[in-house]
């Protein structure tokens, strides 16, 4: 029997402080009225020291499960697609798993830049229509904020933190992801990219040209070449994936495309012949907050109901790498009564999976699997061998 991956649950996170462009403008050699002239952003969220993104992942995955009426037990796996993870390895995913107490997911992060929520979209979409799994949550999430050279007005204008997620659920009635198209050009990786997650070894004579005059850690962009590419690949991926899925433009309720600059987003809705409104746009509000801005926009134009049962959605990104994305629904859903209990029951939820990680944490220590040898035992080990 054909299995189809619906998406019945969603959910997204920003935290509270927010940076204007006046603000930035204070620090930099910009202005409010050129950055949102140029790209559409008025605003960003940021996040607090205590947060990371493993935080803000929790945040959105917590909320799409609330409105899925799923407990974290129900889920089989979690993507988490970030290009801000706090480590390599454990992965952002795995933290997620532990903070919602997902017993049964498997967990893993997907590296594919702001087209990373497709991406994720598309690897849980497949597993579930294949019949590997039956529910998956699928998060974009991202500290931009702390990969950013914040006295480069070229970059630090564009970005904000947050996350946004979803709930994918096996069914055998039609619906749900219906096509889906990736792509992939790293001959453009260097127009935008992240070098090194970790720190340089501190200069040594004879380093210098390992490093190659690459600045390390924060965002590196050539803003006039990711323009024209986003502008031609977000035409192309959406005409690919509603070819594959037998539609036309006239048959899509609405496009949900990465948010990264209203002037690339207009610009497609105009190749398209599309009307411009038919593109979810929320920019302004939030800045680029590259793989967590296509489930945040989602989010917000299903609290607008702009979204109705059996309407076509699509999604589309684009970013580093170079890589590009897009995937259709049928959107089937209508949006459940949030109540208070169910809010409470969230937070006893995170309680119970804290106090559940603790125990574990104390049985691996009582049987000595979580304390790695020191050194000297390793050593002491060995002659012993
Ligand atoms: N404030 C004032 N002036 C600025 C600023 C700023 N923040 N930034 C650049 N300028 C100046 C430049 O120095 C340049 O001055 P010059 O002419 O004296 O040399 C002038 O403005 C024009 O610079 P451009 O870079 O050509 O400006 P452009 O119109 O291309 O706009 C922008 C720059 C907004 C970055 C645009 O190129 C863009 O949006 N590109 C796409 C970026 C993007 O979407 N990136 C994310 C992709 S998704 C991902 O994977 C992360």
């Amino acid at each position: 029997m054909d299995k189809f991956a619906h998406i019945i649950g969603w959910g997204s996170y920003l935290p509270e402080r927010v940076l204007t462009n006046d603000d930035i403008a204070k620090t930099v050699n910009t202005s409010d009225e050129w950055i949102y002239t140029r790209t559409g952003i008025k605003q960003r969220h940021i996040a607090e020291a205590r947060e990371s993104t493993a935080t803000l992942a929790y945040e959105a995955a917590s909320r799409a499960l609330t409105v899925a009426g799923l407990t974290a037990s129900q889920i089989d796996l979690i993507i988490v697609a970030t290009s801000t993870p706090s480590h390599m390895f454990p992965s952002t995913a795995c933290k997620l798993q532990d903070d919602l107490g997902a017993a049964r997911a498997g967990a893993f992060d997907l590296s594919a830049a702001c087209s990373g929520f497709v991406y994720a979209l598309t690897m849980a979409s497949q597993s579930i229509q294949s019949g590997a799994i039956n529910t998956a949550v699928v998060v974009g999430a991202e500290t931009m904020s702390r990969v950013l050279d914040w006295t480069d007005r070229g970059t630090c204008i564009l970005f904000g933190d947050g996350a946004g997620a979803v709930v994918l659920q096996g069914s055998s009635v039609p619906g749900g992801i219906m096509s889906s198209t990736l792509r992939s050009d790293g001959s453009g990786g260097e127009l935008l990219s992240l070098p090194n997650l970790y720190r340089p070894p501190a200069p040594v004579s004879g380093m210098e040209p390992f490093l190659n005059g690459h600045r390390h850690n924060v965002i590196q962009m050539n803003g006039r070449q990711v323009f024209r590419f986003a502008t031609r690949v977000i035409v192309d991926s959406i005409e690919d994936v509603l070819e594959k899925a037998g539609l036309t433009v006239d048959d899509v309720a609405l496009f949900v495309p990465h948010q990264a600059n209203v002037r690339i987003i207009e610009a497609a809705a105009k190749k398209l012949k599309v009307a411009a409104d038919k593109f979810y746009v929320n920019v302004e509000m939030t800045g680029n907050t590259s793989a967590a801005s296509i489930p945040i926009a989602l989010c917000e134009a299903v609290e607008k109901g702009m979204l109705k049962p059996n309407d076509n959605v699509v999604f589309v990104g684009f970013g580093g790498g170079l890589t590009w994305a897009a995937s259709v629904a049928k959107w089937d859903v209508t949006p459940p009564e949030i109540t208070r209990v169910d809010q409470q029951l969230r937070r006893v939820r995170f309680i119970l999976a804290r106090v559940r990680s603790r125990l574990r944490r104390i049985g691996r220590w009582f049987t000595g699997l979580g304390r790695s040898p020191t050194p000297e035992a390793r050593l002491r080990d060995a002659r012993k061998k």
